[in-house]
């Protein structure tokens, strides 16, 4: 026997009745978007990669986690590591009507070393707007992830908040913040010591203590802001407390990819590990269309982590996978014709119902009944078969009664 093959390091399959709570999670977030005005949008799994390497050069998520492959033909490809550099590239290429708003649930690769939360491909719930900078879209943005959450019940996370300004004031920030890391290099964390200037930003967001103790009295992006990142700010900040979403302002926030401007986010939830703990995040992103070669169209969204949510969720004990997977389970010992022919007759009338196979016992087909979580059982045996009727048996109280097969729908409707 060859020996069986298991899925690649950092994958994982997502089963019932696991998947039964993805579903329901991706159902809650179309509905959601949906109401908002959002449209669907499928972009390709692999794309050019040149799209990745322009909008993040001198990212870890392009440099050294990115999938990139030749095809047949001798193209460069990459699977996407992210949403948003593809959504901006379908944006330049088809120019649909602005704002353009979109919504998608897709995996995304990064050769990351796996861990729990932390997959080498993970799945995103995301939208992107682009076509306006007005900040009350931020506003709206930051708040279909806020209310997804608290839809399903977490509670225990913080809204990180922070603007990267734009390039009215960013580069003279970076100025002095280069000039206030330089002199202190030795002190920053080994990676850092090297790729300070690159990013300085990045530094203020690195996790390790050298980088932190360091980094304690660096001047803050907020206090350099310009007017107008000024205004856009406080408008942000304004709407965000208007719609009652509590978040706090952190200036060390620079995010993981290179496209943003103004406006960024990130959900930081409390009860799962440090490096793991982002279940969201997000920001403006002004400039990145016409990096993509478009015309210059601002553009703000944001992804979430479908794993970690859930993870956040069992950490919260909230969000429990959905109990039943069908509400009647058809149990018939006379051959299973009838199980075949009801349970197409419940289906179609829009019924949720499953059936034993293989002419298993009464007591086999029981058991299966209450494993589903089925609400009733409809029972066929000799005398119900005989009689042309069944036995509808409620599988909490086990109460049970007779009535005509002909009847059975109507006897089941609410
Ligand atoms: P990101 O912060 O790199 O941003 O990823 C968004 C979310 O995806 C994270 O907050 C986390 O929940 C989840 N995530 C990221 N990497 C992994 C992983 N290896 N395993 C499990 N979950 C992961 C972006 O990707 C941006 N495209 C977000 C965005 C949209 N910005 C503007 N629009």
């Amino acid at each position: 026997m060859p020996e069986p093959l298991q899925a690649p390091k950092g994958t994982r399959d997502v089963l019932p009745p696991e998947s039964d709570r993805w579903q329901s999670l991706v159902a809650r977030f179309a509905t959601a978007c949906g109401a908002a005005g959002y449209g669907l949008i499928q972009s390709p799994v692999f794309e050019d990669a040149a799209v990745f390497h322009r909008v993040g050069e001198s990212t870890d998520v392009v440099r050294k986690e990115m999938y990139v492959f030749e095809d047949r033909a001798g193209r460069k490809l990459a699977l996407r590591p992210e949403g948003t550099a593809g959504v901006v590239r379908a944006y330049v290429q088809h120019r649909p009507p602005t704002p353009w708003k979109v919504w998608y649930a897709a995996p995304n690769f990064r050769y990351e070393a796996p861990q729990a939360g932390r997959y080498r491909q993970h799945h995103q719930l995301g939208i992107e707007v682009l076509g306006t900078d007005d900040p009350d879209l931020d506003v709206e943005v930051i708040s279909i992830a806020s209310d997804l959450y608290r839809g399903i019940g977490l509670t225990k996370y913080t809204l990180l908040l922070n603007s990267l300004g734009d390039d009215e004031c960013r580069p003279a920030y970076n100025q002095s913040l280069t000039d206030f890391l330089l002199p202190r290099r030795d002190d920053l964390c080994d990676e850092h010591k090297e790729r300070a200037a690159e990013n300085p930003m990045r530094v203020l967001d690195c996790k390790k203590k050298a980088c932190r103790d360091a980094t304690r009295e660096a001047p803050r992006i907020t206090d350099h802001l310009c007017e107008a990142c000024k205004a856009h700010f406080e408008r942000v900040q304004e709407g965000l407390s208007a719609l009652e979403i509590d978040f706090v302002i952190e200036p060390r926030l620079a995010r993981g990819l290179d496209y943003y401007t103004r406006t960024t986010f990130e959900f930081q939830h409390h009860e799962i590990e440090a490096s793991q703990s982002a279940i969201g995040g997000g920001g403006r992103y002004d400039k990145l269309a016409a990096e993509l070669g478009g015309s210059p169209t601002p553009g703000i969204g944001f992804g979430s982590g479908i794993e970690r949510i859930l993870l956040a969720a069992d950490a919260e004990g909230v969000f429990a996978t959905p109990e039943a997977r069908v509400d009647v389970f058809v149990i018939d010992v006379v051959g299973g014709a009838h199980a075949r022919d009801i349970t197409a007759e419940l289906r179609r009338a829009g019924i949720k119902a499953d059936r034993a196979f293989d002419g298993r016992s009464m007591k086999s087909q029981m058991k299966q009944a209450d494993k589903t979580g089925a609400r009733l059982a409809i029972i066929v045996g000799e005398d119900e078969a005989a009689a042309g009727e069944v036995t509808i048996r409620d599988l909490s109280s086990s109460e049970q009664r007779r009535v005509s097969r002909t009847d059975l729908l109507e006897e089941l409707r609410p």
